[in-house]
């Protein structure tokens, strides 16, 4: 049976570096704070005028390199972004342009944190449809510029930073490949993680009053994402392993979104795995929502943490509230 398997993958975080000593400078937070409640010890912010898209098109040309591939190879995109250029067209357009790809297709994904996932459950199908048969798989985002540095937002502002990671999709033979996905969502919670505006509900779409309430950045209760997300990672990652026929005790590694080092922490007691089975390096880039799973993924490989033959599981959970999982067979 025709599968798909990532052959390539890669990242790219833009140059400028933010620690949390620099964040103690704008608002009423300190590292000590940061670090026991988030892990997080510094992120990237991009500088004004680079949006998500420049960071998504370095990522991209990484992973068509890793994957031995030139640009001229894809034949689709899907793009995952939260953060795009542009109110519209999307993301996955510009990065085709950029590529110089003719006519190809590109469609955009906007299910935040769980972005990655449901992209590349896209790429998947259409792969073993045989409808195409190089596609890239994009998660990119500019965070930085959409978060209130001030004490008004710090609980979002210390979580967040900028960055793009990407993979290419291609055909391949059992036992490589990607064995099995789950997507998920519940629309119910959707405003305890969310932006309100731009709203098309709204004549001009954002006003004075709700630029000065600060109803144009994203906002979130905390706590509630943090009970969903420690519950729903455990649940999708036994859900694809059984959908696999596989264990947890066969997995090499798990990579998840990086939301918060405690999640991932508490996500690892759940399973009772060791904690080394769960990849993490919030440490140094903070949560960049739909970049997060290929930038982990790509250093994990890196590090020597992902061989071939290896199973592994990906899952991610956030904004929707939507969370995915996905099972392969490196
Ligand atoms: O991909 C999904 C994206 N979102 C997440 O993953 C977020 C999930 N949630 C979390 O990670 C945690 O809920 C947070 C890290 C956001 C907050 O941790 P917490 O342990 O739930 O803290 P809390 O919201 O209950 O706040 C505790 C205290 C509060 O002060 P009081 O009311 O106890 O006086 C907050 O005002 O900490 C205060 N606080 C801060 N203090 C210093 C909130 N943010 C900060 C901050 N620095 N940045």
């Amino acid at each position: 049976m025709t599968r798909s398997r990532i052959t390539g993958i890669g990242f790219h975080v833009p140059p400028r570096v933010v620690r949390n000593a620099d964040l103690e400078k704008m608002m009423d937070t300190s590292d000590a704070w940061i670090i026991e409640r988030t892990g997080i010890r510094e992120r990237h912010y991009a500088d004004p005028g680079v949006g998500s898209s420049a960071l998504g098109l370095e990522a991209a040309r990484r992973a068509i390199a890793d994957a031995g591939r030139e640009s001229g190879d894809i034949d689709f995109i899907v793009y995952a972004t939260t953060t795009p250029d542009y109110m519209f067209p999307g993301n996955g357009v510009l990065l085709q342009h950029e590529l110089g790809l003719g006519h190809i297709g590109a469609l955009d994904v906007r299910n935040a944190c769980s972005g990655f996932l449901y992209a590349l459950s896209v790429a998947d199908a259409f792969v073993r449809i045989g409808r195409y048969r190089c596609v890239l798989v994009v998660g990119a985002e500019v965070q930085s510029t959409g978060l209130d540095l001030t004490t008004r937002g710090r609980d979002m502002a210390v979580l967040f930073g900028d960055g793009a990671g990407a993979a290419v999709v291609e055909p391949c033979q059992a036992p490589q490949g990607i064995l099995s996905w789950a997507l998920h969502a519940e629309g119910a919670l959707a405003k305890e993680l969310w932006c309100e505006a731009p709203s098309s509900m709204v004549p001009g779409r954002v006003t004075p009053e709700m630029l000065e309430a600060g109803r144009h950045l994203p906002t979130m209760n905390g706590r509630q994402v943090y009970k969903n997300a420690t519950t729903r990672f455990p649940e999708v990652i036994e859900e694809v392993l059984r959908d696999a026929g596989h264990t947890l005790e066969e997995v090499a590694l798990i990579v998840p979104h990086q939301a918060n080092q405690r999640i991932g922490d508490a996500v690892a007691a759940r399973l009772q795995v060791p904690p080394e089975k769960v990849f993490q390096n919030i440490q140094n880039y903070g949560n960049t929502t739909a970049a997060s799973i290929p930038i982990a993924l790509t250093e994990a490989r890196d590090a020597g943490l992902v061989k071939g033959g290896d199973l592994i599981v990906l899952a991610a959970f956030g904004a929707g509230f939507a969370w995915a999982g996905c099972a392969m067979r490196w």
